[in-house]
């Protein structure tokens, strides 16, 4: 083992839910009953899998996503982090984050996650307008959302929650009265997310048949605007694009995803990016609940993809993911972390067109794309690797 060995991450995806939101394109499945036995083994059995063929790092995060992992057993929550403590050296300051959903059934396990070694809770909130709440087909109303937002304040040292804005109809006024009421209950670190039309949900069904409108990108880009300047005004600026933090207070295990570090992803459809030999490996697994238990009982593993990325993807990854955070991506990481030089791959003129532009900026430290041009970063991203 290195001196030194690098910091990992672990997502373990809990796929199950009370109820499919109608926006939602997650990994997420509504099952009459779930067999919690043969979940917990599997996901030990795939986590045991994972770890054989990763030991040389040290284990910085363990995130349960989901799905909703605040339905999964508290006792399930133990077993995976017991296990994952005993399988790679661990930090001391290891981040154990849960998403939970605001019902009374999950804040009531809260104290059992906490005893498990949860040290922080992320919850889907997403409103706290009642109409709104209906609109988003949440099982929560916004008497408990708060309820719950107390819970996780007064049990975990690190709690976040997660708004979704950009709606139908909404105007800067009303975002402005519900952000700043939010802004009342959150701790160090606030989610918020704009509504996006994803394909195959009820959603994009009832959208396409004239059911709603959206907000045009005028008004999205003025809603996104305001969210910045509140945010910072009241000391948690963005720190990536729908991430906003007091400093020191960022979701690591996030930030490891969008630094390009290592992380092993366990459950249904998890993604993992692994450093192995010098080579960056992409890992998946299958994606349905029932094939990957199945394939986890036959196997010890679902694993469906464990394969070598070739560079030029990879430097694509990894510029789609750190563009993404506001400090931009620190050249010297990049090189640490991937082994490769970034402006060895970036088109120069490019650069140099979009940095006049106002969409990038570039301090000779890390390369960043400015607030305007966060706002239009898929099409960045396209013309900037050589
Ligand atoms: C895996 S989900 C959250 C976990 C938890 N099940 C919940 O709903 O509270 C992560 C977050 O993504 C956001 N999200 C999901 N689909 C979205 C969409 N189509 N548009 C905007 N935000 C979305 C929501 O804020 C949600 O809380
Ligand atoms: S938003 Fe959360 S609760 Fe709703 S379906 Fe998606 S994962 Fe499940």
């Amino acid at each position: 083992m290195p001196a030194h060995p690098s910091p990992l991450a672990l997502y373990i995806h809990w796929p199950f839910c009370k109820s499919k939101c109608p926006y939602c394109d997650f990994n997420s499945h509504v099952r009459e009953r779930v067999d919690q036995e043969r979940w917990r083994k599997a996901l030990i059995s795939e986590l045991e899998y994972m770890a054989a063929r990763k030991q040389d790092a040290r284990l910085a995060s363990i995130f349960f996503g989901g799905g909703t992992p605040s339905l999964m057993p508290p006792a399930t929550a133990q077993a995976l982090i017991d296990r994952a403590q005993t399988l790679w050296p661990v930090a001391d300051d290891l981040e154990i984050t849960l998403e939970a959903n605001p019902t009374s059934v999950e804040t009531g396990t809260f104290a059992d996650f906490k005893q498990a070694g949860v040290n922080r809770v992320s919850l889907g909130v997403q409103s706290l307008d009642e109409t709104q709440l209906k609109f988003l087909g949440r099982e929560h109303s916004s008497r408990e959302a708060l309820h719950a937002i107390e819970q996780a304040r007064t049990q975990f040292a690190r709690y976040s929650f997660d708004l979704i804005y950009a709606r139908p109809q909404q105007t800067l006024k009303e975002w402005e009265a519900e952000l700043t009421q939010a802004l009342r209950h959150a701790g160090d670190h606030l989610s918020l997310y704009q509504l996006t039309i994803e394909e195959n949900t009820a959603f994009a069904h009832a959208y396409a048949k004239g059911g709603f409108t959206m907000p045009d990108e005028a008004q999205a880009e003025a809603l996104y605007r305001l969210t910045e300047d509140i945010m910072a005004a009241q000391g948690l600026p963005s720190y990536e694009v729908s991430n906003y933090a007091r400093p020191g207070q960022e979701s690591r295990h996030n930030l490891a995803y969008w630094q390009g570090m290592d992380y092993i992803g366990v459950g249904p459809g998890a993604h993992g990016r692994l450093t192995q030999s010098g080579k960056r490996i992409a890992t998946s697994t299958l994606k349905s609940p029932e094939r990957w238990l199945e394939n986890v009982e036959k196997n010890g593993h679902a694993v469906e993809l464990w394969e070598a990325v070739d560079v030029q993807q990879e430097i694509a990854e990894r510029l789609m993911m750190g563009l993404r955070l506001t400090d931009g991506i620190d050249y010297a990481r990049f090189k640490a972390t991937s082994g490769h030089e970034l402006r060895d791959y970036l088109d120069a003129q490019k650069c140099a067109f979009y940095i006049s532009k106002g969409l990038l900026a570039d301090n000779k430290l890390a390369l960043q794309a400015t607030l305007t041009g966060r706002l239009v970063l898929n099409s960045l991203l396209a013309g900037l690797l050589r």
